[in-house]
């Protein structure tokens, strides 16, 4: 079976296709990158998505060899994320299913970073860390659903640090630039804010804002802004980790890149006597083959997706996704 996976939920435009045994038969991205201090509207993401997916597809035809006659299934990214974004991939998809006849599946792009960080590490139960641009969630499969047990209260972790970032005139995306520049830093207090299981990162970014602002060093800052939210991280994990009594942690999304946070938590499992595993660099931000090889997934165990079902869900939660694959 041959599995074509379209990714299209915010900054990047990918096209994958996988075969049945999820081997990556080619994967083409092609990410909006806005200039040094600018943000980008939803409006710039999808001309940006609009003008290049064609050229993205057929790169991704081409590098695999295949013919879109020989595809099997068509699986896009159909929430949640930035409508505008989304709605380019979904067009995509729908036509290429209606032209050649090809069913259609639709992929939660959260579970999605999941699923590539599952096949990927073989983890087999674990609890799921995902820390993303759009999303800071701790979850655990019980029961034929992802269920979150914490999450955060307001602004996600990558967005904090990407926000951090651009008021430090440093390159997008800012996590990775953090990252570096927190190399040498010292430590200097910022809030600590976790609420039961739940955690907050805004007080954090402003306070880190703030100390820039007033001149304390980038390295201290960026060091002290990793610091203070992967303890917060770490903290819930630990105890999402004794509630549902699992065995495993897996770190999924962009930030699961992270090489601090990786240790911090590979300590925090060493001590509970808990195997850790974190999804390889090249799956941890958006691409395509997430989508591809999750679209196999829950078509192989019999969802498929109507035409007039398949407009895109903004706001679609990881927690609502029905897991049909896991028996
Ligand atoms: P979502 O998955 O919630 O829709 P997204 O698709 O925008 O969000 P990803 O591509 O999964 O997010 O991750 C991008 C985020 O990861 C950005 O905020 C980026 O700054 C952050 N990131 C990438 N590498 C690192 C790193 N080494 N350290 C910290 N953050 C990082
Ligand atoms: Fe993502």
């Amino acid at each position: 079976m041959i599995v074509l996976g379209i990714e299209s939920t915010a900054h990047t435009f990918g096209v994958g296709i996988i075969n049945g045994k999820g081997d990556v038969l080619s994967s083409n991205r092609d990410m909006y990158k806005p200039k040094l201090g600018e943000g980008f509207t939803p409006f710039d993401l999808a001309e940006h998505h609009y003008n290049g997916c064609l050229k993205t597809l057929k790169s991704a035809l081409s590098g695999s060899e295949l013919k879109l006659r020989d595809i099997d299934v068509i699986a896009f990214s159909q929430g949640m994320g930035i409508p505008n974004s989304l709605k380019v991939g979904a067009v995509l998809a729908r036509y290429l299913a209606l032209k050649f006849n090809k069913p259609l599946v639709g992929v939660n792009h959260g579970i999605a970073h999941i699923e590539i960080g599952k096949f990927k590490t073989c983890a087999k139960d674990p609890v799921i860390v995902y820390l993303s641009g759009g999303n800071s969630q701790i979850l655990a499969y019980i029961d034929s659903r992802y269920r979150i047990f914490g999450e955060t209260l307001d602004i996600p972790i990558g967005n904090a640090f990407d926000v951090l970032a651009r008021e430090m005139d440093l390159q997008m995306p800012g996590g990775p630039e953090i990252e570096k520049s927190a190399n040498g830093g010292k430590f200097v207090e910022l809030p600590y804010v976790v609420k039961g299981m739940d955690m907050s990162f805004t007080g954090i970014m402003t306070a880190a804002m703030e100390k820039f602002r007033d001149g304390v060093d980038k390295k201290t800052v960026s060091y002290s802004m990793q610091e203070t939210c992967f303890s917060m991280l770490v903290e819930v994990t630990e105890r999402a980790l004794a509630h549902t009594n699992k065995k495993e942690v897996l770190l999924v999304g962009g930030v699961a890149a992270n090489k601090r946070l990786q240790e911090m938590m590979s300590i925090m499992c060493r001590d509970r006597k808990a195997e850790f595993y974190v999804v390889p660099m090249e799956f941890s931000g958006d691409n395509p083959v997430m989508i591809a090889y999750t679209g196999f997934l829950a078509f192989t165990s019999g969802q498929k997706l109507k035409i007039s079902d398949s407009s895109v869900r903004q706001n679609w939660r990881t927690d609502e996704v029905e897991i049909s694959w896991i028996i």
